[in-house]
């Protein structure tokens, strides 16, 4: 198993697609000792336990640490651990509801809609910069700047405050890895304390000068009836600046090095690039998934296919997995981007009450963004092999180096 599953190996992280396969055609559920997870790689079993309510992203709203026979973590991660765990992401009901409601009225696909003209004209400026260079690193150039700019405009921080997010979000997200090392949560943590006091100010200052961004509508919201502590709107804040950008940063680099590798698909984009379809945007997310695993802990014991996994256990859903399953989708590892939609049900938004609240925007952006590189763009080309990140769990590349 270890061998198969391999996500510190440069060879499995630049395709863990094979191995995946292989985890598949061998059971439903796979115990990984390293980690101390069971692997879960099947289409109807990621969606199912994604849903069922015996699991859980936390177990804190149940039972201490002690009682679920976990050691808490180390006093020193506090920071992070304080402000990680008041966002909706790693709450679970009635916490997590209660924030959810109050966030989710900003990213209706309707309120998203609002910022297309916004979203275009950007991605729009951005790419013309790219031309204008004769190209470079697609992911400084584009990928990475539109989805900072766009959340964090929502939110209005300060357009001379923004190189900030993309260091903190980073070592947050080491966290978020496989078994992260000490010198990552030493990272993560001071991360967590200088992002926290950022927003405590932020939040300040909104709250003596109200504006009609996103931390405005928050305060109203929390001075009106109390529904959100100043820790929970710190930890909202954080988690919409994170997630908010990183896996679209993701999303739009392993997508063209997609379309780079399969340059029938893009010739037959290039054909039309006015009338980019949107079964180009799911088939790109499903193709090479941005975030490849999420966690749930077994809150009551459950069992697959025989194999009862207890209270205390922790699962590990192979999204990368379940989006290539050749049980859901017809010749899986092709990249097809007339995918019918109907037959396209990815997982790379997960599903359940967890279900992403911003793919409404993350749509928006990696279609804006890829019409406007098809458009200014037609030649566009690699000009070296792309950088990968090393991690594994948020999948993407350090940088992808083009000519126009
Ligand atoms: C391609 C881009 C994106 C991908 C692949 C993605 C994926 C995901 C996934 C898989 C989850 C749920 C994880 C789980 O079930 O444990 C999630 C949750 C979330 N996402 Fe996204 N996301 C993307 C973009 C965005 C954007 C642009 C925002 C903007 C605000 C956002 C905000 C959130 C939030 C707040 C949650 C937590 C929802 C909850 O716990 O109820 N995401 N996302």
């Amino acid at each position: 198993m270890d061998a198969l599953f391999a996500p510190a190996s440069p060879a499995f992280l630049a395709d863990p697609y094979p191995a995946y396969a292989e985890l598949r055609a061998r059971g439903r559920v796979h115990y990984y000792e390293p980690s101390g997870q069971w692997l879960v790689p099947h289409h109807a079993d990621v969606s199912a336990l994604l849903r069922d309510r015996r699991l859980g992203r936390t177990y804190q709203h149940r039972f201490t640490h002690e009682e679920f026979g976990r050691t808490p973590p180390p006093s020193g991660h506090e920071p992070f651990h304080v402000l990680n765990d008041h966002g909706m992401l790693d709450l679970e009901p009635p916490d997590h509801p209660r924030i959810r409601r109050l966030v989710s009225k900003a990213f209706t696909p309707r309120t998203v809609e609002r910022l297309r003209p916004y979203v275009e004209e950007l991605a729009a400026t951005l790419v013309r910069g790219l031309v204008a260079e004769g190209g470079g690193d697609l992911v400084g150039a584009v990928a990475e700047p539109l989805p900072v700019a766009v959340i964090a405009e929502m939110l209005g921080v300060p357009e001379a405050d923004r190189g900030l997010l993309r260091p903190w979000s980073a070592a947050i997200c080491g966290m978020y890895e496989l078994n992260p090392s000490e010198e990552t949560a030493r990272r993560a943590v001071a991360a967590s304390v200088e992002f926290t006091a950022y927003l405590r100010e932020l939040i300040a200052a909104r709250r003596k000068e109200p504006g009609d961004d996103l931390i405005s509508g928050l305060i109203a919201a929390y001075e009106d009836g109390e529904r959100l502590s100043e820790q929970e709107m710190i930890s909202t804040c954080v988690l919409l600046l994170n997630a908010g950008h990183e896996a679209t940063v993701n999303a739009t680099a392993n997508g063209w090095w997609a379309l780079f590798r399969n340059p029938e698909q893009l010739a037959a984009l290039r054909a039309d690039p006015e009338g980019l379809p949107a079964t180009a945007v799911e088939e790109l997310m499903r193709y090479d998934t941005p975030l490849q695993l999420f966690e749930r802990w077994v809150l009551d014991d459950i069992e697959i296919d025989g194999t009862v996994l207890p209270r205390g256990a922790e699962v590990a859903l192979l999204f990368g997995s379940a989006n290539r399953d050749e049980a859901v989708f017809a010749d899986p590892d092709a990249l097809d981007l007339s995918r019918p939609q109907n037959q396209n049900p990815h997982i790379s938004f997960s599903a359940g009450i967890h279900y992403c609240i911003g793919a409404p925007l993350a749509r928006l952006e990696l279609a804006a963004s890829l019409r406007q590189l098809l458009r200014q763009a037609p030649g566009l080309r690699p000009a070296a092999d792309p950088v990968r990140k090393p991690n594994f769990v948020i999948r993407g590349l350090e940088s992808l180096l083009v000519e126009v």
